[in-house]
């Protein structure tokens, strides 16, 4: 079955423990913390304290996707802060190999990310250090973009090479997943759905979040 990691992104901040508790308590099945540093992407989002906060505030699994152009220099602390998956990007600088170690050794998840423009092979050779790869379905930055399904053939592709070498790497999406996106990503291999303004911005939270389970 899909899992669903909605995106805290199009929360209210200024009611975090409510909304987590509320896509949790529907259904959902982790929480996707989306960090940006104002360069990596265009737009600053929430960092370490953040994490930390929520960690007291929830059991939830804390799917952390870093959008920063250093991760090596804030790894340990978004770890230290309660993160369960630390999600690099492909384009980020540093020695990608290294950093996904480095995550492991941590004890926590981890996970590569690959923007709209990178292609699946990129990442082939990194696939046995990911627990998890996540095809980004819009430009970083942004909640509320529409799907680009170019990002369907690299999902398959992945999956395809994850099955060839018989590794249990998941599948995430990330971005534009609706109720109309949501089944094309889950056909063509995606294993965790991201979903921010889907769940969010619903009249009914926790019937968005069924509605996308469901999927
Ligand atoms: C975009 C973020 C996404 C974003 C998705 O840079 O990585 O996680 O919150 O938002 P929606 O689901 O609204 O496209
Ligand atoms: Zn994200």
């Amino acid at each position: 079955m899909t899992m669903l990691a909605p995106s805290i992104l199009s929360a209210d901040f200024a009611n975090l423990q409510r909304d987590v508790e509320l896509v949790l308590n529907a259904g959902a099945d982790w929480l996707h913390v989306d960090v940006m540093d104002g360069h990596f992407v265009p737009n600053i989002s929430i960092g370490v304290p953040v994490v930390k906060s929520l960690r007291k505030a929830t059991d939830g699994f804390l799917d952390v996707h870093l959008m920063i152009s250093q991760p090596e220099k804030y790894l340990d602390a978004f770890r230290a802060a309660g993160a369960d998956l630390l999600n690099i990007h492909y384009e980020a600088e540093g020695d990608k190999p290294a950093l996904l170690r480095h995550i492991r050794e941590s004890g926590a998840k981890s996970a590569v990310t690959i923007k709209p423009m990178t292609p699946p092979e990129a990442v082939f050779d990194l696939l046995p250090l990911c627990d998890m790869v996540l095809v980004m379905s819009v430009e970083p930055g942004f909640g509320g973009q529409l799907f680009m399904s170019e990002s369907l053939p690299k999902l398959r592709a992945l999956k395809q090479e994850i099955r060839r070498r018989g590794l249990s790497c998941l599948l995430e999406i990330d971005g534009g997943i609706n109720e109309e996106t949501a089944p094309l990503a889950a056909a063509a291999g995606a294993d965790v759905l991201v979903a921010g303004s889907a769940v969010f911005h619903a009249a009914d939270v926790s019937a968005a979040v069924a509605l996308l389970k469901s999927v």
